[in-house]
């Protein structure tokens, strides 16, 4: 028997009247304080070890936690007992700021997707870097994601990503820009040419920077925006965010389908998937990328690194299926072409 599927996705998904973010906000504050023995008991049953060198870093595997799940680092010595081989923290942005208004989270069931306008809710850059100060060094590296604050005007937009990195950097092994999200109005503009390379100059530094972009983009829009990255330095691409399209979703929540927000999950797999293959194809392997969206699988995973990626990234999969995702994937992510970003 599937102990999450049968046992504790129902109890969870019940939390709260069926409200997706107490469950959210339940599960992390659980985790968040998991005595020693008890996350020496999941590091035994789920850790998996198959190290990985990418972007000059050495990952215990190729499996990791994508943005958004642990925004502010509260529960970090959890997610490599729950197996996954680096995480990645934030977004958060260089001013704390709650978000939109709830509900801002939906899940999609039959769909095995989720809908979700967070809004870059988060304790701030500062408050970041003193949690990180307090915990010390992770046994898994630990990416950080950067955000601009929704009341910083667009065109302030580097120093306030600047701000972020002064403060977080020390503590990164990659940094991620955030350029995709669909919930800070205009963030996405800062995908283009100029923009980009702004940013890129601004946090040029001995950290890799990542940069993470939008499934929605165009094929002319990925290039030109993968021009800047090889031009500027970036170590490499996470593809991809939520997306504004609403393709792929059942009829049975086809009434959730109307919510404004960023989509994940089973609808993104093949779009995402079509990105990496865009990106590896375009730059001949030549930026690394970390492959996310729609990993609901151990073949999705497969086929997302034989579409290019050298490590994938889970959210809505961790949601629907829980820890044995991670550690099935991390046991199955043997790429099946050879790449030259490996
Ligand atoms: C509730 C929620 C919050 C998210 N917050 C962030 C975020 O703060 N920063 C970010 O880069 N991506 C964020 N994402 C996007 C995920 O990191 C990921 O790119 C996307 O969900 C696709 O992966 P998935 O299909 O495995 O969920 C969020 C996703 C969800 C569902």
């Amino acid at each position: 028997m599937n102990l999450f599927a049968n046992v504790a996705r129902p109890v969870l998904f019940r939390l709260g009247g069926g409200d997706a973010e107490h469950a959210h906000e339940w599960t992390l504050n659980r985790l968040a304080t998991l005595p020693a023995p008890a996350l020496a008991a999941m590091r035994r049953r789920y850790a998996f070890a198959a190290p990985v060198d990418v972007f000059g870093v050495r990952f215990p595997n190729r499996v990791g936690l994508a943005a958004g799940m642990d925004k502010n680092g509260v529960a970090l010595p959890a997610w490599p007992a729950l197996g996954f081989g680096f995480v990645e923290v934030g977004t958060v942005t260089a001013k704390e700021q709650p978000g939109n208004d709830r509900p801002r989270l939906f899940r999609l069931k039959q769909s095995e997707a989720i809908i979700n306008r967070m809004g870059f809710n988060n304790a701030g850059a500062a408050a970041l870097a003193d949690r990180l100060a307090a915990l010390g060094k992770l046994d898994v590296p630990l990416g950080i994601s950067l955000g601009k604050s929704k009341v910083t005007p667009l065109e302030d937009a580097v120093e306030d990503y600047l701000t972020s990195y002064r403060l977080l950097h020390p503590y990164a092994d990659y940094i991620a820009v955030n350029v995709s999200s669909p919930n800070t109005p205009g963030l996405r503009s800062l995908q283009d040419r100029d923009s980009i390379a702004a940013l890129l100059k601004a946090l040029s530094g001995p950290v890799p920077v990542l940069v993470k972009i939008a499934p929605d983009l165009t094929e002319p829009a990925i290039a030109e925006l993968l021009e800047v990255c090889l031009e500027h330095g970036a170590a490499g691409l996470i593809a991809t965010n939520t997306t504004l399209s609403r393709d792929g979703i059942d009829e049975a929540d086809q009434h959730l389908a109307d919510e404004a927000g960023g989509l994940s999950g089973r609808p993104l797999t093949e779009r995402s998937r079509q990105v990496v293959k865009f990106v590896h194809d375009e730059t001949g392997g030549r930026l690394p990328i970390i492959g996310v969206g729609g990993v609901m699988s151990v073949d999705d995973a497969a086929r997302l690194l034989d579409a290019g990626a050298s490590l994938v990234q889970l959210y809505s999969g961790f949601i629907y299926r829980g820890p044995d995702l991670v550690r099935a994937v991390a046991r199955g992510a043997r790429p099946i072409r050879s790449h030259r970003a490996r």
